[in-house]
């Protein structure tokens, strides 16, 4: 299972920014969407294309066009915040939603919503899940997802933990993941460290 941790100083910028605690929330939410666009622009750089013409006013000009059924898959809360920046740059995407929480005290995480696009078998799935901690919530995820005939999952995150990453990689098959960072590890409480803190929360304000 591939790891991408995409290296951009754009990206780099963005994300101290988001890490930074005196970050409020409506600039939290911009931030997200600005570094998803740029974590979704590299997830997608080797989907299929089709070659053809397109009319410019002046002539006909070589065309490329997306050529594969892209499917993303936001997991709530947090994943919401880079659903935007994704069908900026994927119009055409379906969307499909996974509802997971993690225990606050065991840090496990429960289902609690499930709505995705039929026929993913042909399908590019993007998973949007902006933190990969001890990826519990991203292997029930992806579980799912392939467990509906999924082939091709990514996984879009901001910040991974090398224990989510290890967990994704020994019950994932298949799955590639693209991150801004890796991070030290784990605390506790299983919060990803130094990390940005609780991701929903900061999106959310709550
Ligand atoms: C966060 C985050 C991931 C999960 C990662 O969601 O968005 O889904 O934790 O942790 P894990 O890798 O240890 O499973 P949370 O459960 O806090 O829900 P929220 O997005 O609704 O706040
Ligand atoms: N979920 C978050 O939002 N942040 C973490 O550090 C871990 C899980």
């Amino acid at each position: 299972m591939a790891l991408h941790v995409v290296d951009h100083p754009l990206l780099r910028d963005i994300l101290t920014r988001l890490r930074d605690r005196a970050t409020p929330c409506d600039d939290f939410r911009i931030l997200s969407n600005r570094i998803s666009l740029l974590l979704v622009a590299e997830a997608t750089r080797d989907i299929p294309t089709v070659a053809g013409t397109v009319e410019t006013p002046l002539a006909t000009a070589d065309a490329s066009r997306v050529a594969v059924r892209v499917v993303a898959v936001p997991v709530l809360r947090a994943g919401l915040g880079m659903l935007g920046a994704f069908l900026d740059l994927v119009p055409s995407a379906h969307v499909g939603y996974f509802g997971l929480e993690r225990d606050e005290t065991t840090a496990v995480a429960r289902r609690y919503y499930e709505k995705v696009p039929k026929n993913l078998q042909d399908a590019v799935v993007f998973l949007l899940d902006p933190m990969l901690a001890t990826g519990g919530s991203a292997a029930m995820a992806v579980e799912g997802l392939q467990g509906m005939g999924a082939r091709r999952v990514r996984l879009v995150s901001i910040v991974a933990a090398p224990e989510g990453v290890r967990h994704l990689q020994a019950c994932a098959q298949d799955v590639e993941i693209y991150t801004a960072a890796l991070d030290r590890g784990l605390d506790e409480r299983k919060y990803i460290v130094p990390g940005l803190g609780d991701f929903g929360d900061r999106l959310y304000g709550t």
